[in-house]
């Protein structure tokens, strides 16, 4: 039989405590809320009234169920009023000192079978867990934030923690309704492991004004789906927070990567701390207030297309996944396209797959007969450049491979008209290259669209240091066009997306060959924990083993980053020929 733990103290009622009372409370459980002192009660109560409140306006809790499950919990300043309880979950700030007293005092308080958990997102629980008589029952509750919502919790267990302890908070953590993960004791444990690297990446390219805020969250959310951009994200965690647990990832992993980016540290001093300041990144209508106001920033990080060139009509040279997808984005719009190919068969068959993409679609009553017509009709297949003399904007797809694409820009070179736009959707390789190869490097651009171009929202526009103003501003306003999100960036490998995402996909598998947790783990942790759409192994199998390592090793190249170079595990399995979903083998076999 499952020990019942009927009454449960939370301490510390900021951004996590508060959420886990909720939880708690919500579940029937009697909470006995410490706080440091009336101040920290008053805001502790205030978020929780909040709080349900939204729960009551989303009709997930009527009003009378709200009024219960406030009225579950218990406020107050001592610790000793957790005397009684079964369980303790501790929320304090990220500070080892801290926490060990109050783990230390907690101890004295509560009977010899009360369990004692920490939501610490990246201390050592053993060395908390040694201040008490009781490291058996020490054990770390990791929720995730928001706690209401986040279905993850990560049960972190010590080299001395009982294994029933385990058990009985795995199906604790299961009668929340949450999600249970065991993992070791190490800085980060799974999901903050991975993805406080990749946060503090972000910071960094903010920092260095490689790209605007907004535009580093829209990348991540329209390139990759996540819920929320690393920024938005930060301010919602606190970066007083995030500082703190990327400092004790650093003490542990010594991975300059995770050595907090200096932004972070002046931010925390002059009080921006995320939304729970009402300023952080971005800036909010109050303090602990999710809508973002504009600011000065936002003004000066928009793109002005009043100088945008006109376009009329577009070309695109290649016939594989990107080219057939950007030829409808563009013909779906309104715009002519001539799709140019090696010899008019490629050119035919690739409208071909266009025609088959928009079959599909009209079959599923998303688009009429008559409008796959129109759009089929806009394509003119060709098969040598000079057809592309007169388009407004080419934009080139061809194979990843520098000699290829520099031919093709020589060639275009000859052809295109004057003012004529030249972009590239390379994903890897520097734009500036293929602007080298022709005599107009200010007509050169990067236009990354993503796979697959009909449904990704995302274009990420690189400007590269010859690249015109007006050219910025017409791929901008194209982009829009064809209803796509632009975010600028300059010509850097891997540029936002992919510079954000694979070193992440990497740690993924280095942690994967360090026996830390399985691939289903890991997968669940960030899926769950994280609110990702797939997991890093779902997502490698998915993108391509052969892919992912050619990005990293093009991403370590640049960047010579320890932490970047390609995980063993991932050259061996692209070696033995695994490479994902298309070979049927991958981290799973298919
Ligand atoms: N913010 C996140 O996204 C997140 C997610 C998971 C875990 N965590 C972890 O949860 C813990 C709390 O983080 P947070 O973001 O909620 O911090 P927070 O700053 O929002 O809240 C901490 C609260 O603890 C109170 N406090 C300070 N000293 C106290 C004491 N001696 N006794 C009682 N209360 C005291 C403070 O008044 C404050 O309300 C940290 O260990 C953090 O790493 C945070």
């Amino acid at each position: 039989m499952a020990r019942e733990f009927g009454s449960v103290g939370v301490i510390g009622l900021g951004t996590m405590g508060s959420g886990i009372a909720e939880v708690l409370a919500r579940s029937g459980i009697a909470v006995v809320a410490v706080e440091v002192d009336a101040e920290g009660i008053e805001r502790g109560r205030e978020h929780l009234n909040r709080s349900t409140q939204r729960a009551v306006d989303k009709e997930k809790i009527d009003a009378q169920g709200r009024e219960a499950l406030l009225g579950r919990i218990t406020w107050t300043e001592s610790l000793a009023d957790l005397a009684g309880v079964d369980l303790v979950i501790e929320a304090v700030p990220e500070n080892l000192e801290l926490k060990s007293r109050i783990f230390a005092e907690v101890d004295e308080i509560v009977g010899a079978e009360t369990i004692i958990c920490s939501n610490t997102s990246s201390l050592s629980v053993t060395e908390i867990g040694v201040h008490t008589k009781r490291p058996g029952k020490v054990v770390g509750m990791h929720f995730f934030n928001p706690a209401p919502v986040q279905k993850l919790v990560e049960i972190v267990r010590t080299v001395v923690t009982e294994p029933a302890v385990i058990d009985e908070v795995v199906a604790f953590a299961e009668k929340l309704g949450k999600t249970p993960v065991v993992v070791g004791d190490r800085a980060g444990f799974i999901a903050n492991a991975l993805l406080f690297g990749y946060l503090n990446h972000a910071v960094t390219m903010y920092e260095q004004s490689y790209a605007s805020r907004e535009d580093l969250d829209a990348a991540m959310r329209y390139g990759c789906n996540y819920p929320m951009g690393p920024l938005q994200l930060l301010d919602l965690i606190g970066l007083d927070t995030a500082y703190e647990i990327l400092e004790s990832m650093y003490r542990q992993s010594r991975n300059r990567l995770h050595a907090p980016a200096p932004l972070l540290k002046q931010m925390i001093t002059a009080g921006l701390c995320g939304r729970k300041t009402g300023r952080g990144f971005y800036s909010y209508d109050g303090p602990d207030s999710p809508n973002v106001v504009a600011d000065a920033e936002s003004a000066a990080a928009a793109i002005d297309t009043a100088t945008a060139r006109p376009i009329q009509s577009a070309g695109v040279v290649g016939t594989g996944t990107m080219a057939t997808g950007i030829v409808e984005v563009l013909a779906k719009s309104g715009y002519p396209v001539v799709l140019r190919a090696r010899s008019t068969e490629k050119a035919e068959a690739a409208r071909a797959k266009v025609r088959k993409s928009l079959d599909k679609q009209v079959s599923k009553g998303k688009l009429e007969e008559s409008a796959a017509e129109e759009i089929i009709g806009r394509i003119t297949p060709a098969a040598e450049f000079s057809a592309l003399s007169q388009v407004d904007i080419v934009i080139e797809a061809v194979a990843e491979e520098l000699p290829i694409k520099q031919e093709v820009f020589a060639e275009l070179d000859k052809v295109a008209k004057p003012g004529a736009i030249l972009a590239t959707t390379t994903s890897s390789l520097p734009v500036v290259e293929c602007a080298a190869a022709t005599s107009r490097p200010a007509d050169v651009i990067g236009m990354h669209f993503f796979n697959p171009a009909p449904v990704m929202k995302l274009v990420e526009v690189v400007r590269t240091i010859a690249t015109d103003s007006d050219v910025v501003a017409t791929v901008h306003a194209l982009s829009e066009k064809v209803r796509k999100h632009p975010v600028h960036c300059a010509d850097r490998a891997g540029f936002i997306t992919n510079a954000l995402l694979f070193p992440y996909l990497n740690d993924a598998v280095n942690m994967l060959e360090a026996h830390y947790a399985t691939a289903d783990d890991i997968d669940t942790a960030m899926k769950v924990g994280c609110g990702l759409p797939m997991g890093p192994f779902e997502l490698l199998d998915v993108v391509g083993l052969d892919v992912s390592l050619a990005i990293e090793r093009t991403l370590y190249n640049e960047f010579r980053e320890a932490g970047y170079s390609p995980a063993p595990l991932l050259e061996h399995l692209v070696t033995a020929g695994r490479l994902g979903r298309k070979t049927g083998n991958g981290f799973r076999a298919y």
